[in-house]
């Protein structure tokens, strides 16, 4: 059987509330094509339900209504456009998808490290704090990193940062070389690093479709400790073997369902 009766099977036990079947054959799809997008979502929708990541995203928006918001990592907007009228968005990404309509925000073609080597974040926001980011760029873990570190100086201590792809599917979906469509690649490394690093900080992680969503509050930006310790979080971040992304609340991170009580008291 080829991977897409597999997924045809899965489908049909799904629709029969048949979820163990349904991972089953969702599961033989990825043994016989470790690629197959159809059988990643299936499985990540099983692993985690409930709302979506851009629900999450939009009762965010909604509960804090932030004065500035700005997305390392726009894509298509998909993301973007949960931003709500009233809020000052920025984005950045050297590859944003052309067709992209997003009139509401101010646009960087541009890498993140080139984004904050060459404008001044502050000044683009009035004089105002980042009040909410997310990081969804380049989807390593030294660059999700150094994204924090530099979106950190421009909070305020009543900031959110949020994280994506913190609860990767599986290694090879996780490797650091890209080999599959969906792709989360080690950005989980921060969270253990984080946790570590900076204790001083409030660390959630949300289990949501498709692979996480983390929240980082009490943030610092006069901290100066990952600057200056760059070089051991770095190393200390590789010494962690993917198990430690399946279970990151023994290290130091408060990993929550997707219920939306629950996630408005890590906010
Ligand atoms: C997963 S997509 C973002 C998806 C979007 N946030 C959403 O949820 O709809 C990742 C994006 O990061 C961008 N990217 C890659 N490297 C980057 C970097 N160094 N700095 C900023 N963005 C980067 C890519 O061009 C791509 O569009």
């Amino acid at each position: 059987m080829q991977a897409k009766d597999f997924v045809q099977r899965g489908q049909t036990a799904l629709v029969q509330n048949l979820f163990a079947e349904a991972k089953l054959a969702f599961e033989q799809a990825l043994h016989v094509d470790s690629n197959c997008i159809e059988a990643h979502y299936a499985l990540v929708k099983l692993r985690f339900p409930g709302e979506s990541y851009y629900d999450v995203l939009s009762r965010m928006h909604a509960a804090l209504r932030p004065r500035t918001y700005i997305e390392i990592g726009v894509a298509g907007g998909a993301s973007m456009l949960r931003a709500l009228p009233g809020t000052k968005c920025i984005g950045v990404d050297p590859a944003p998808n052309p067709d992209t309509k997003l009139a509401h925000v101010k646009l960087f073609p541009l890498r993140s490290d080139e984004f904050f080597a060459t404008q001044d974040l502050t000044a683009l926001f009035d004089g105002l704090p980042v009040d909410m980011g997310l990081i969804d760029g380049m989807h390593l873990f030294e660059n999700t990193l150094q994204d924090f570190i530099n979106l950190e100086r421009s909070c305020a201590p009543g900031s959110t940062l949020l994280i994506h792809d913190c609860l990767p599917f599986n290694e090879l979906t996780a490797s650091r070389e890209r080999k599959t469509l969906f792709w989360t690649g080690d950005v989980w490394r921060i969270f253990p690093v984080l946790a570590r690093f900076r204790p001083d900080l409030s660390l959630t992680v949300v289990g949501c479709i498709p692979s996480g969503l983390g929240i980082v509050r009490k943030l610092d930006p006069a901290s100066d400790i990952l600057a200056r310790q760059h070089q051991e979080a770095v190393d200390f971040g590789f010494t962690l073997d993917f198990p430690v992304s399946q279970n990151l609340a023994t290290h130091g991170v408060n990993v929550i369902s997707n219920d939306w009580a629950e996630v408005s008291r890590a906010l």
